[in-house]
């Protein structure tokens, strides 16, 4: 998940030595997360004198361990703050034994944060996954297990905790242990252990318990120190995505970025992923002179052999190893945003270096992460994860995700608001359409334009039922045809009667709606007509939509701009008074938004205008 921006672990800073290992601890604080990692803390004597002074005075005050020092406390006081609200999503703690030395990414447990779970695991190497030995597999520890797994973690220990307080301790163990072997079996671990330990008395967790004789297997700790990552990144092909073309003067011309994978050296042949240019690196460049080589997680900037076009997002790779290069893939998709999914709706991806515009075409399906059984699913809601197709307008270099966590996972932003709202792991990408080419066609649109001695445009008449869009655009379009002009009124409850006729009122249902008569109105166009659209089209993130599939001036965006109480008052079709009286969900304007647009080429205000006259008004504008 190196995509995800807010991660310290994904940044470019080099990896350290072979001795880190980074791991991510699943869990919530009633099974004694915060004690696990106090504990930890403690045991490995990292924790500075005044630190461990202020622990003792505040485990005499606030702590719930008698005598005992409240380990909690170390890292409580995050988590407190977190509860309230936005502070930290992911604290990062830093640790080491005389063996390794560890980064520890701390995250939230409640189910609403799988977020931070996900930026967690960017770049961590192994989970600790927490379980309460009294209440043994949650939901969320399902929950959990099928999100490292999705997330590309490999090595996962359970800590079974408080394995003081259950009486049967071995039985309730081994059970715990059978449960969760049972549960991951098709999730791709590695390795897979479990220790049962007390984080508050510290038992197995850097010291042998001498009082669980029944279990001999490593401590926690010792698990940590001893698991074997080196095969994890070593081999894996060159992916190099630049950030941006570094040319201070006419001599230099330079690629920066970081290594995503495998190794680049002084003299390989590199190719360009999306023009499939070849070409051999000259020097590695970095402030502290050029290096013979670089690898994962190294920032440094390439020179080329060839003077070749190459800007930021285009990934750099190994002739013989080369991502996919597609405009069309299937990936996971955990949704991070309390609005829903809306497939059909372009957001922006970024995947490596590159930012695109991007639409989930369809949802396979969703998995529910406590059965893991793939269910049918129109959108996603917050926390839900589907396995989705996505279509970009031009082709980008992807990868696997669990082959290349570096190039083939990405975030989805909210083009409105710039949000974060989804991350993402490739799975393959899809070529079904590449052997379908467009076809040059002779007579095209200029030609038509002539012949019919007029533009062609699509005006695009958007407000809330009962504005009097339908009848504004029906004069208009009479005034036209009277001047001889080739026109065609596309109108939202009449195309809702063919075309759309498998669409209702979701939001979901009407980005659809918008993008299948963005894209007539298109074809309208090339044949050279003045397409009058007649729609509510509620949302800003569709109309601009539709906007951008024409050029500037033949997009003209009318905003009939009748207020609410007026529209209820006229109410032609009577359907303001059903939706009041709950008999019609999701009406527009009464328990369905209604977003204004907010650069609409023209306004019109329909209070104290007649329909003929907003007509003259609009037919003044369009110079048509
Ligand atoms: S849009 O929101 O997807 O752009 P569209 O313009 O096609 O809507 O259709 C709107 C028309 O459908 C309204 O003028 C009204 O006659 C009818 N309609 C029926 N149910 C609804 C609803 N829930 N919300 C809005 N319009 C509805």
């Amino acid at each position: 998940m190196q995509a995800l921006p807010d991660s310290p672990l994904a940044s470019d800073a080099p990896k350290a030595g072979r001795g880190l290992l980074r791991f991510l601890t699943c869990g919530s604080v009633d099974d004694g997360k915060s004690t696990l990692i106090g504990r930890l803390l403690y045991d490995c004597g990292n924790l500075p004198d005044d630190q461990l002074a202020a622990l003792e005075r505040d485990s005499r005050k606030h702590g719930t361990t008698g005598e005992d020092l409240d380990l909690a406390l170390l890292v409580d006081g995050l988590e407190a703050e977190r509860e309230q609200g936005i502070t930290i999503d992911v604290a990062y703690r830093y640790f080491s034994s005389p063996r390794r030395a560890f980064i520890v990414a701390d995250t939230p447990g409640h189910e609403q944060y799988t977020r931070n779970m996900a930026t967690g695991a960017s770049n961590a190497d192994a989970a600790v996954l927490l379980v309460d030995a009294r209440k043994g597999l949650l939901v969320q520890t399902r929950r959990h297990a099928y999100l490292c797994s999705l997330l590309g973690l490999r090595h996962v220990v359970v800590a079974v905790n408080k394995i003081d307080l259950v009486a049967d301790g071995e039985s309730v163990f081994q059970q715990i242990e059978a449960d969760i072997r049972a549960f991951t079996a098709s999730l791709g671990f590695i390795t897979l252990a479990a220790v049962p330990v007390s984080a508050r008395f510290g038992d197995n967790i850097s010291t042998p318990s001498s009082r669980l004789p029944w279990y001999t297997g490593p401590t926690l700790l010792g698990w940590l120190e001893t698991l074997d990552i080196t095969h994890d990144r070593d081999h894996s092909p060159l992916r190099f995505p630049v950030q941006y073309v570094n040319r201070p003067n006419v001599d230099f011309r330079g690629y920066a970025g970081t290594v995503s994978s495998g190794v680049v050296r002084a003299g390989d042949p590199v190719v360009v992923a999306g023009s499939g240019r070849q070409t051999v690196v000259t020097r590695i460049v970095t402030a502290d002179g050029d290096l013979l080589e670089a690898r994962a997680g190294q920032a440094v900037t390439l020179t080329l052999e060839d003077e070749i076009d190459i800007a930021r997002g285009d990934v750099l790779s190994a002739p013989d190893t080369r991502p996919e290069v597609a405009d069309q893939f299937a990936a996971h998709l955990l949704w991070m945003a309390e609005e829903e999914l809306l497939p059909g709706r372009p957001y922006l991806m970024r995947l490596g270096t590159a930012t695109v515009p991007v639409r989930v075409t369809s949802i396979r399906h969703k998995v529910d992460v406590n059965s893991l059984e793939h269910l049918a699913a129109r959108t996603l809601h917050l926390n839900e994860v589907g396995f989705c197709n996505l279509s970009t307008p031009t082709p980008v270099a992807v990868d696997p995700y669990t082959e290349f966590p570096g190039t083939g996972a990405f975030i989805l932003i909210d083009r409105q608001t710039n949000a974060t709202v989804g991350a993402g792991m490739v799975s393959f990408a899809l070529r079904r359409a590449t052997n379908v080419h467009r076809q040059a066609l002779t007579v095209d649109r200029v030609a038509r334009e002539q012949l019919n001695a007029h533009p062609a445009k699509a005006i695009w008449f958007t407000g809330l039922s009962g504005s009097g869009k339908s009848t504004i655009a029906n004069a208009l379009e009479q005034r036209l045809h009277a001047q001889g002009i080739h026109t065609y009124l596309l109108d939202g409850d009449n195309v809702r009667h063919g075309l759309n006729r498998d669409l209702g009122f979701t939001d979901a249902d009407r980005v659809e709606n918008i993008r299948r008569v963005g894209e007539v109105a298109k074809l309208m166009t090339d044949a050279g007509l003045v397409v009058l659209c007649s729609f509510i089209s509620p949302f800003r993130a569709e109309r601009q939509m539709v906007r951008e599939l024409f050029s500037a001036g033949e997009f003209v965006e009318v905003f009939v701009d009748t207020p609410i109480e007026e529209c209820i008052q006229r109410d032609p079709k009577g359907l303001y008074a059903r939706a009041q009286a709950g008999k019609l969900k999701n009406f527009t304007g009464i328990d369905s938004p209604y977003e204004a647009p907010e650069h609409p080429e023209l306004r019109i205000d329909t209070q104290g205008r007649t329909p003929e006259q907003a007509a003259d008004q609009l037919l003044g504008v369009l110079g048509l």
